[in-house]
Parts: structure tokens; C-alpha cells; sequence
């Protein structure tokens, strides 16, 4: 099996693997191979926080040419997989560390792969199953790499970062996948207080109750895409969820706190936590930065945030005053604490202060930075 992740979270979603109990555990680029059986498969689609799906490996070739891929897609029984009153399709990634030779258009590959699996089971079951992008009970996934094409199934459907708390969200959201990882990478232990002083729509808030409570994310999720396999074992996963629900905690140690200036914002972050419920855990405020301080209680804890970068949210002034201003807050208020801040490259310079550590990350297509600080 392959768990695809986001650029930068191998390694974390390699240790949430091998915690879930799977073997041969390998991290790749974008992602991390890894074997076990069908009980895991649902498990790792239902606990992993920081992987976006799992694919389940069918059957890799060698396909020069549009006849070669459609030739060598028929010699899988599809059958096994499909039936004609099924439906399915056919998602296909061309990476572009791609090798010369191959295919390099994904709709043009993405058809023939298609083509092959409804000619198949045409001639083995007299007729064809019918498309359906939207939601197919069976969603093939094609990778290829220069002449190499790696056929999959997409055990997860829609991305595992939707874990069904959200409805709106602010202007630039973090995937929930990527907050999660951004808590791993910072060291936070599950206990200690947070504070997101810039916290947008919550994420980082909400992944932190979510995992201080032992809330499995894929709980909130109604469908997965192994949902619609006719192997699909509907005890066992049954039994796999009322396990997950049996480890949840009652309460998070905390104090968790959200900050931003956007009211709107805040109220999504609420509206989140109580869909999660979580409302109790994590707690929203609309506050300046200017004003943020350490919660009562003198423990020690995480400053975890992603201000703007100027990038999605439009090139607004004054993001270097911001930065100052971050660094100021850390210095003067949030000494014995720990820091963690996922920004550009450019940006980090203005803080002011030293990382301890500068992990490269991609949030989507951009590049980024999670500077890790320790304020004595
Ligand atoms: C990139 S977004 C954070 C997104 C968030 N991580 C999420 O997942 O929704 C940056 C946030 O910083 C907030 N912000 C910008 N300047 C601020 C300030 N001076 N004080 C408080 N919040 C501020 C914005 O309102 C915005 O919601």
C-alpha cells in the first residue's frame, strides 16, 4: 500500500504508520509504502492525521506507447475488483520528475486506462461498467513516471484531510493533514498548553483537541472509498470504528487557544469545534497579536502558528511589521516556551530571532519553512 502525503510529511505519516502496527514501512517522495492486511487498510485510512489517502498497489508496467498502457491494462482480471452494475473511474498523475518517453498527458492516459477496464469486463462479464467521477463505488489511481506506469485503488475517495467538521472556512485555510503534521514536527507531547495567536479558521486548534482526545479523524467521515469494493467487510470496520470511539478521552489536558483578529474567522474555528466536540477543548477569541500572552497558569507550552505570507492572501503592506511584531511577542512574553511558525523562506527573516530548526514543508504548491524556536 502507498499513503500519499503532503511534500515534507514522510516521515511523520511513517511513524503514525508503524504506531497502527504496518510492515515493510518505506518513505518516499510524497509519500510512504507500507504492507498489511485489510484491518489496517481501514485503520489507516480511519487514524492517520497526516496522510491524504491510501492506494492499494495492483500492478506495475512498462507502457511506451497508448496500445502498450491499454494492452497491459487488460491483463489484470478486473473482475476481481469490479462487476458491471458497478461504477468507477480513473484518476491518473504524471510526475514531473518524469523520465522522456512516457505519456505526458493525464485525461489522454487517464481514457485509455479506462477504455481497458470496460473492454475487460465487457468480454469477461458481457458488459461494461458505467463512469461516474463523482462518486464511483471503485476509483482507480494511475501514477506514472516516465515509461512506468503504477496502476492503484484509491482505498480513500474523497482526501482523508476531509474529516467532516468544517463547513465554511476562512480566507486561506491550512489541510487539516498538514496541521497535524506541523503539531508532530513541533514536538508538542498532546498536554501542554497551545496558542495560535493568527489561527484563521482554527485548523492547528482543532487537529490539537482532536488528538489530545484520542478522536480518531476518520470518525467524523460518513464514506471512504473501500466503502464501494465488493470485498468490502462491513463487520470489520464496524468493529474498527467502535474501537476507535472506545479511545477517546473526555477531555483535553489544554488550555488550547485560538487567536485572530477576523471575527469571522473565529466563528468558523467555533462552529468547527462544536461539530468536532470539541468546543469545550479549544477555545476562540477575537484578539490582536499585539495583544496575546501566555494563557494563566504559568505552564510552560507551544506557540504554533501560520501567519500570512502574502501569498494567497494577496500582497497586503506591512507582513514585515507583522513578523516584527510576532517576534516581539515571542520575546518579551513567551519566554521558556516553544515556537513553531510555517511561513516562506523570505518571510522568516524578519522575525527577529534565531530557529533552533527550518524544516522545508509545501503548503500545496508553496514552498514553505516551519522555523522551530526555543525562547529562553
Ligand atoms: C494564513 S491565515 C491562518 C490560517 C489558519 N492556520 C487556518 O488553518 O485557518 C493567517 C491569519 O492571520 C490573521 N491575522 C493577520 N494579522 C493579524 C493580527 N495582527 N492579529 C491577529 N490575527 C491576524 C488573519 O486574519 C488570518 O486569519
Amino acid at each position: 500500500m502507498f499513503a500519499v502525503t503532503p511534500k515534507g510529511v514522510e516521515q511523520v505519516a511513517a511513524r503514525e504508520l508503524a504506531a497502527l502496527g504496518a510492515e515493510e514501512i518505506l518513505p518516499d517522495a510524497g509519500g510512504v509504502h507500507f504492507q498489511g492486511d485489510r484491518a489496517l487498510l481501514y485503520r489507516a485510512n480511519l487514524e492517520l492525521r497526516t496522510a491524504e489517502r491510501v492506494l492499494v498497489f495492483l500492478r506495475e508496467f512498462s507502457a511506451a506507447t497508448p496500445e502498450m498502457l491499454y494492452n497491459q491494462v487488460r491483463r489484470i482480471d478486473w473482475l476481481q475488483y469490479l462487476r458491471p452494475h458497478m461504477t468507477f473511474a480513473v484518476n491518473c498523475v504524471i510526475s514531473k520528475r518524469g523520465a522522456p518517453g512516457g505519456p505526458n498527458h493525464s485525461h489522454f492516459t487517464a481514457l485509455k486506462i479506462k477504455d481497458g477496464i470496460a473492454d475487460d469486463l465487457r468480454k469477461r462479464a458481457g458488459e461494461r461498467p458505467d463512469v461516474d467521477v463523482e462518486a464511483p463505488d471503485v476509483r482507480v489511481h494511475a501514477y506514472v513516471l516516465g515509461k512506468r506506469c503504477r496502476l492503484s485503488l484509491d482505498a480513500t475517495g474523497e482526501g482523508l484531510h476531509r474529516r467532516g467538521y468544517r463547513q465554511a472556512t476562512g480566507a486561506a485555510p491550512l489541510k487539516e493533514s498538514l496541521a497535524a503534521a506541523l503539531l508532530e514536527l513541533s514536538g508538542w507531547d498532546g498536554e501542554s498548553p497551545l496558542v495560535d495567536p493568527m489561527c484563521g479558521a482554527g485548523t492547528i486548534l482543532l487537529e490539537a483537541a482532536a488528538r489530545a482526545r484520542g478522536l480518531a479523524p476518520g470518525l467524523g467521515r460518513e464514506r471512504f472509498g473501500f466503502m464501494g469494493w465488493t470485498d468490502f467487510d462491513a463487520a470489520l470496520w464496524a468493529r474498527l470504528v467502535a474501537e476507535a470511539r472506545a479511545r477517546a478521552r473526555a477531555t483535553a489536558p489544554g488550555p488550547l487557544l485560538g487567536f485572530d483578529r477576523d471575527g469571522r474567522a473565529v466563528e468558523h474555528a467555533r462552529e468547527a469545534a462544536r461539530a468536532l466536540g470539541v468546543a469545550g477543548d479549544a477555545r476562540f477569541e477575537v484578539q490582536e497579536l499585539a495583544a496575546c500572552a501566555p494563557p494563566a497558569g504559568g505552564r510552560p507550552g507551544l506557540l504554533l502558528t501560520n501567519p500570512p505570507y502574502g501569498v494567497r492572501l494577496g500582497a497586503e503592506g506591512g507582513l514585515e511589521a507583522l513578523y516584527r511584531q510576532l517576534g516581539d511577542v515571542l520575546k518579551q512574553r513567551f519566554r521558556g516556551w516553544r515556537a513553531g511558525l510555517l511561513t516562506t523562506p523570505d518571510m522568516a527573516k524578519h522575525v527577529g530571532l534565531k530557529p533552533s530548526r527550518r524544516i522545508p514543508l509545501f503548503n500545496g504548491p508553496i514552498e514553505c519553512r516551519l522555523l522551530l524556536y526555543e525562547l529562553y
